[in-house]
């Protein structure tokens, strides 16, 4: 009837029309039906940054059935967890929990409960991600400092010592692991500087942890965080992170509430400490994969996985030098052993070659950030990815593609010279997990 009226048709038009209209509605719905089939991911070689391919045993951790956040079962899992995060970090720390995150979600966490407005601060920027600690600490407090280092080096501790002569330094802030540019920086000149100016020092490890060594406890990071998708080798969206003693008092004295709710670390503890409390809802499937990809770190053993990341980016640097090419870090102890930054040659196209490793040979590397975008690949080998096999096939794949670009590579050279490079390692275990 209000069709007929507003339309002002007449009673058969109305029902045509009406029919019309439903069997249109039923071919659109049969249309989205079709248009979206079972999920079938093509399988992968992440030899990305990040997030690393994963064992299958972390797989059919996902699998496992869903209990409830507060399930009695589900709180001795997150025990475990803990527990795994601990021996992993090197740490006694009772704040230590994984952050229902990404690693951004750890920066954010680690500054807003460090500082607080009109605090002063000091980041170290080397790339992309000591940067982005830069710009969530300057949302906490306009008084923070930036000590800078270009591209392919480590800031000089140096440089923040002379920063916060005079100052009131609340809180000095790095990136262990910096993977915008493949470059690592020794902890212990900060935490002098630290300790000179009594400031508490917060460590980005998404990109090194379980793969490059670090001890929290020894080396005294009072905030240290990390991301699940990387050398830790589980799905991305956790960031473990760890607060050390002297930390917690420093957040028990602040005189504000910490600006964001869902990351303050107090409260969120409620949940991950003794009384178990609800704080929001956890995603319990990636805590059964984090918890699965953390066993398999530990039954291989920190050490064994530190000189096995360290052994295979060794044969991979060999294979691309032989292949004529250049790295980005040029000091070989800043090299991060996770992220190597390898400088395209002249006249090569980086999108063309990444896109044909990726169609031809499934393999997925990453592109440059910023200043290096198009002037260098970053080649991950974290975690599951850290392996032998991955290697030569990257190095053999690298040079069919090169090839077919019009770079004129040595032929073999480059897995001949990664091969050279394996005979020298001292231990059978480095190559394999
Ligand atoms: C060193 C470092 N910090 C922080 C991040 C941010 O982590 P996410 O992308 O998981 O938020 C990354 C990501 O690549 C990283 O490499």
């Amino acid at each position: 009837m209000w069709f007929a009226q507003r339309f002002r048709a007449s009673p058969e038009e109305c029902t045509r029309r009406q029919l019309r209209h439903t069997s249109a509605r039923k071919r659109r719905k049969k249309k989205m039906m079709q248009q979206v089939g079972e999920l079938n991911p093509p399988y992968r070689l992440m030899l990305t940054p990040g997030p690393s391919s994963v064992d299958p045993r972390v797989y059919r951790a996902l699998a496992a059935p869903l209990v409830g956040h507060l399930d009695p079962w589900f709180k001795t899992c997150m025990d475990e967890t803990q527990s795994l995060l601990r021996q992993i970090f090197q740490t006694a720390n009772r704040l230590t929990m994984p952050l229902s995150a990404s690693g951004s979600g750890g920066i954010e966490a680690s500054v807003l409960n460090a500082l607080e407005e009109d605090d002063e601060a000091i980041v170290a920027v080397n790339g992309v991600f000591s940067d982005r600690m830069y710009e969530i600490a300057s949302r906490a407090t306009t008084k923070v400092i930036k000590v800078e280092a270009p591209y392919g080096l480590p800031v000089d501790a140096e440089d923040a010592r002379r920063a916060g002569k005079g100052k009131k330094i609340k809180m000095i802030g790095l990136a262990h692991g910096e993977t915008s540019s493949g470059v690592v920086t020794k902890i212990d000149a900060y935490r002098k500087v630290a300790d000179e100016l009594g400031a508490l020092l917060v460590v980005d490890t998404v990109a090194s942890l379980a793969a490059v060594p670090l001890h929290v406890d020894r080396e005294r990071i009072d905030i240290c965080f990390s991301g699940s998708q990387k050398a830790i080798s589980a799905p991305p969206g956790m960031s473990p992170i760890t607060v050390s003693t002297a930390a917690e008092e420093v957040f028990r004295k602040r005189k504000t509430k910490v600006q964001s709710w869902y990351f303050d670390l107090t409260t969120a503890m409620n949940y991950w400490g003794k009384e178990r409390l609800y704080h929001h809802t956890p995603p319990i499937s990636l805590i059964y994969a984090l918890r699965e990809a953390m066993r398999i770190v530990v039954e291989e053993g920190l050490e064994a996985r530190w000189e096995r990341h360290r052994v295979n980016q060794q044969a991979l640097i060999a294979g691309v030098e032989a292949m004529g090419m250049g790295l980005l870090v040029k000091n070989p102890a800043d090299r991060l052993p996770t992220v190597t930054a390898v400088m395209i040659p002249n006249g090569i196209d980086d999108v063309k070659v990444r896109n044909q490793l990726l169609e031809e040979f499934n393999i997925e590397i990453a592109g440059g950030f910023g200043p290096v975008k198009g002037k260098i690949w970053r080649v991950g080998l974290m975690g599951y990815c850290s392996q032998k096999p991955f290697v030569l096939l990257f190095l053999s794949a690298m040079e069919k593609v090169l090839q077919d670009q019009g770079y004129r590579v040595p032929a073999g050279a480059g897995v001949a010279a990664a091969i050279q490079s394996y005979s020298h390692a001292e231990t059978a275990a480095a190559v394999s997990r």
